[in-house]
């Protein structure tokens, strides 16, 4: 029972991926990316995320209606804490996640889930809840769920801080190009190796790091100008480019960072196939087995198809460009 005479507040959001991959921090306690990076916000699946006010010492973390693990508890909490300190508020909640992708398995479910909290906590404590205010929240809790807040093709980028904000913006509405994504789950349980802890060991025992990171912008300028001409050939070719320089920086780390399974790799040269023969598509992969095939809108039935031929693949989820946070229903005081 929520005290207090409490109000619910609810957002939803969803996941977003990279085409220009961000891998690695320039400042870890602020969580400030190293690199820019350019996403497409997908119109699904939504995270529901409702926060109450309580009268307890600590915040409650629930997940379709089940507690949560500690270490997802922990987080949440550090998260709310920055929250806190910018309310300049004291108050515990209750956050009951319901929907989505599982937790930890490379499928954005942190973007999405911290992109919703930060819009329903600071509607909650009375926070700003402009896109840029929300977004910048966001980045505190995971730095991609800065990117699930706006809406669209979206851009991160360290250089457009503004003092100590930096949150990420649509750089082209989802309207822009008529793009669908294929998500294919390989294996929907937990990674070994969280992106935060894999990030910081590339850092700091990967020899390929710094050139990740020199060649990463290059990367990005060639992704957004491609979605600027609606250039789906020259786009495949920078984000495959983004996607395996991240993931030969992270295997060259020691212990390596080895996120691709044999079915990944299948998949990869599915769609190498398809492209070979003739169908416009690419593949990128973040720090997980589960590979997002993007391609126009009326080739998506030969993609699925040629991707659940490759073998392994759980399931295939296929969305389009949309997203942005939102409050599905009016939420108030009772
Ligand atoms: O912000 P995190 O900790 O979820 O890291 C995301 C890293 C990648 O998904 C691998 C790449 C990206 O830009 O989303």
């Amino acid at each position: 029972v929520p005290g207090r005479g409490s109000s619910a507040h609810t957002a939803e959001a969803a996941p977003n991926f990279a085409l220009a991959k961000y891998w690695g921090k320039a400042d870890d306690a602020a969580m400030v990316p190293a690199v820019p990076s350019l996403s497409i916000t997908l119109d699904g699946p939504l995270t529901r995320v409702t926060v109450h006010e309580i009268d307890a010492a600590e915040d409650e973390v629930t997940l379709d209606g089940e507690p949560v693990d500690e270490r997802w508890r922990a987080r949440t909490r550090r998260f709310l804490d920055v929250a806190r300190c910018r309310a300049r508020v004291r108050g515990s909640l209750r956050v009951e996640t319901t929907g989505g992708v599982p937790p930890a398995a490379g499928l954005a479910s942190s973007a999405a889930y911290f992109a919703a909290l930060a819009r329903a906590a600071s509607e909650t404590w009375g926070l700003d809840t402009g896109t840029d205010a929300v977004s910048d929240l966001a980045r505190r809790g995971s730095v991609s769920a800065a990117r699930s807040v706006p809406a669209g093709f979206v851009v991160l980028d360290p250089d457009h801080a503004r003092g100590d904000v930096l949150a990420a913006h649509t750089a082209f509405p989802a309207r822009h190009w008529d793009l669908a994504v294929l998500v294919a789950v390989v294996d929907p349980g937990p990674k070994e190796v969280g992106s935060s802890d894999g990030m910081k060991r590339t850092r700091e025992t990967s020899p390929y790091y710094p050139a990740w990171v020199e060649s990463s912008r290059e990367l990005f300028e060639r992704c957004l100008r491609a979605v600027e001409d609606r250039d789906l050939a020259g786009l495949g070719a920078a984000a495959e480019s983004s996607c395996t320089r991240m993931h030969a920086a992270a295997l060259a780390a020691e212990p390596p960072l080895l996120y691709l399974a044999p079915a990944t790799l299948g998949i990869i040269d599915a769609v190498r196939r398809l492209r070979s023969e003739g169908t416009g598509c690419f593949y990128t992969v973040d720090a997980g087995p589960q590979v997002k095939v993007v391609c126009p809108e009326q080739e998506v039935e030969r993609v699925r198809e040629g991707i659940r031929a490759a073998g392994g693949v759980h399931r295939v989820l296929v969305h389009r460009p949309g997203g942005g946070t939102a409050r599905p229903e009016a939420s108030g005081d009772h």
